[in-house]
């Protein structure tokens, strides 16, 4: 595949089947993966692979967390307040999501639903959890992990998986640190769900947008 083609037609996908990748898939996707550039080619960056049991583990607490609506204590916080523009951006593709479901933007019990479904990562049979050093500061830590990040998503794509890239799967880390035996030395950043996609599922067929070059390249020539 050229790299302009897996560019241009990854996306994340939020139904998945529920074949299992074999391990040889996986890890062959991590080898090469391992190329991306980090600064000072430190690499700080740790992964966690879970499947089968673990991962059923991890699937049923999470969803049990979101369903009892605890509140998320990411290792990383997010944002609390969005700017305009950026708003603006993440209704338009929140609601391009929703409605490739049929779902309007008041029907809060089907939105519920798309986020249970998110916590149990939309079926995937892998998830793959990027981690970081406790003891730098996150900044370039999690800069180099967001290369290799998509650097695995691109090599899985064209190996005919699919991935999400996933803060839904890293809101309640003391889950993932239990079941994974992730040290306290680690900042647990993201989750990369993997599998193959249903391709019959509209939430894997809905249309993005990008931001034209205008709104975000300036030249200085
Ligand atoms: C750091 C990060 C976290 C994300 N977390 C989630 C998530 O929890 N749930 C979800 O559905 N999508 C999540 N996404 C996927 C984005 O929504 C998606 O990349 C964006 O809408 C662009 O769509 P595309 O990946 O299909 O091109 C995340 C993406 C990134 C980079």
């Amino acid at each position: 595949m050229q790299l302009s083609d897996a560019i241009r037609e990854r996306r994340s996908i939020r139904k998945f089947k529920t074949t299992e990748v074999p391990a040889a898939l996986i890890s062959g996707i991590l080898e090469e993966a391992r190329w991306a550039p980090s600064g000072g080619n430190m690499q700080s960056w740790t992964f966690y692979v879970l499947t089968g049991g673990p991962l059923e583990e991890f699937k049923k607490a999470n969803l049990q967390k979101t369903l009892d609506k605890e509140a998320p204590s990411p290792d990383v916080p997010m944002s609390p307040a969005l700017p305009d523009e950026l708003r603006r951006r993440y209704m338009e593709f929140a609601e391009s999501m929703f409605s490739s479901i049929g779902v309007k933007r008041e029907d809060k019990e089907a939105r519920g639903r798309l986020y249970q479904s998110m916590a149990t990562l939309c079926d995937a049979p892998c998830l793959i959890v990027g981690c970081i050093p406790k003891s730098l500061p996150p900044d370039y830590p999690m800069f180099d992990l967001g290369l290799i990040t998509q650097t695995i998503c691109l090599l899985a794509h064209d190996k005919g998986l699919g991935t999400l890239i996933m803060y839904a799967a890293v809101l309640y880390p003391e889950i993932l640190r239990k079941i994974a035996s992730i040290p306290e030395d680690r900042r647990i950043i993201v989750g990369v769900a993997l599998g193959y996609p249903d391709r019959e599922s509209p939430l894997n067929h809905f249309e993005r947008k990008r931001a034209a070059l205008s709104e975000f390249v300036t030249w200085i020539k």
